[in-house]
């Protein structure tokens, strides 16, 4: 008898949404497998070549060698020396003051976001988002039922007046907005960075209307210009902001390496939620990251060493954006990984990105499942943090003469 799988999926699974960008990189990869060579300007990992691989093979075989535990399960909520070298990290570099026990290591900041859903999002929340919004987190709240309202940015990030808006307006119909879900820094996907006068201001309306702010500080480690710019979580003074962030940006996204700074309340929740779902984040990923983080090579490898090579290739997708697309408006990173360009308004993102993968090699990721409302149509997210320069340079350049191609 054959087995009618079907019949067995929860409800909910059955209304999970397919995703289009694991739809792109499986044809991707099988591109690839067919020997076509290909210009990867699409998913936001960081540079192999830029992460200090053979210092982290050394740390891994002395782990390894020497440290029992990680071949172990840890606490749930992570080894004791991470979270207290990530205290003194957070301080250093976020402005963060948190206890250690005020932390959760956890699978990422992906894990770290969907911990916090399951924990504060019942089903038709209203949840406030940038729009366009990171992707994982969209799909993460949809799946728990939450009703996402994207608020507009411009080149100052979120405007704090639209949320106030939406926030009015939901009140009118007699609903509740909960919680504010934000990357100020590097916003993923349009690389914009929240100026601090609007971080005062969207703290203020937290505080006003009684909310939450989920900070996702996933691109904190990557700031290319002096904008001196203060965390969410160091100006809050009423304890309205919970802060996720994650190691995968200047570690390697391989590692899942992640964290929740949060209050008591939350924090036993989360613990609670996770050791059903992964127990622990993984033993070895940790005590790399311990003395990743000990052993200071953040500072000798990734600030001295990675970031000003993320910068030029920041400068070079510029540069290659501004000679050989003049007529079209993208955004301009001062941190993070990405910069959102729109094509011209009748040209299909989606459409437009799977030609030019099959057609020239490029790899893209159309902006449009990153939006809440289904707009950005003729949008593509550009990475410039994995190719090289001459990667970025060819494949903004066969980007632009294939849109050419396309409107003759
Ligand atoms: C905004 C944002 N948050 C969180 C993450 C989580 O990354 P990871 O799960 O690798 O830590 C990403 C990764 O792309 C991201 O862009």
């Amino acid at each position: 008898m054959t087995v009618d799988y079907m019949r067995f999926l929860s409800s909910r699974s059955n209304w999970i949404e397919k995703s289009l960008l694991a739809d792109i990189m499986k044809k991707a990869s099988d591109l690839r497998k067919s020997g076509k060579k290909l210009i990867f300007l699409s998913a936001g990992d960081p540079d192999p070549n830029l992460i200090p691989r053979e210092e982290l093979a050394r740390i891994a075989m002395e782990v390894l060698s020497n440290e029992p535990r990680s071949v172990l399960y840890t606490p749930v909520n992570g080894i004791p020396e991470l979270r207290e070298e990530l205290s003194k990290f957070l301080r250093r570099y976020d402005g963060i003051d948190v206890p250690p026990d005020n932390i959760i290591i956890t699978v990422g900041g992906t894990g770290a976001i969907d911990l916090l859903g399951r924990v504060l999002i019942d089903p038709g929340d209203i949840i406030i988002t940038e729009n366009p919004s990171y992707i994982n987190t969209l799909l993460a709240f949809r799946q728990l039922g939450a009703r996402i309202i994207g608020a507009p940015m411009d080149d100052k990030g979120l405007i704090p007046e639209k949320v106030e808006e939406i926030i009015n307006r939901a009140e009118e119909e007699g609903k509740k907005v909960k919680l504010i879900y934000t990357i100020p820094t590097g916003q993923n996907p349009m690389g914009v960075t929240m100026s601090e006068s609007r971080r005062r201001e969207l703290l203020d309306i937290a505080c006003d209307y009684n909310l939450l702010i989920m900070e996702d500080m996933a691109y904190n480690y990557l700031i290319y210009e002096d904008i001196n710019v203060r965390t969410l979580k160091s100006l809050d003074r009423e304890g309205r902001v919970i802060s996720v962030g994650t190691l995968s940006k200047v570690l390697g996204t391989g590692f899942r390496v992640g964290w929740i700074i949060a209050e008591d309340v939350i924090l036993q929740k989360v613990l609670m939620e996770k050791q059903p779902i992964d127990f622990c984040a993984p033993a070895i990923s940790q005590f790399i990251a311990l003395e990743y983080l000990r052993n200071g090579l953040f500072e000798r490898y990734h600030i001295k060493v990675a970031l000003p090579a993320y910068r030029r290739k920041r400068d070079a997708l510029i540069r290659a954006l501004e000679e050989n697309l003049p007529d079209l408006r993208f955004t301009r990173p001062v941190a993070g990984m990405f910069s959102m360009l729109s094509l011209p308004e009748d040209v299909d993102g989606v459409k437009f990105a799977e030609r030019l993968m099959t057609s020239q090699g490029v790899v893209v990721v159309p902006g449009a499942p990153f939006y809440t409302d289904n707009t950005g149509l003729n949008t593509i997210r550009l990475n410039f943090s994995r190719p090289s320069v001459e990667e970025i340079e060819n494949g903004i350049k066969m980007l632009s003469e294939y849109l050419r191609k396309l409107s003759l």
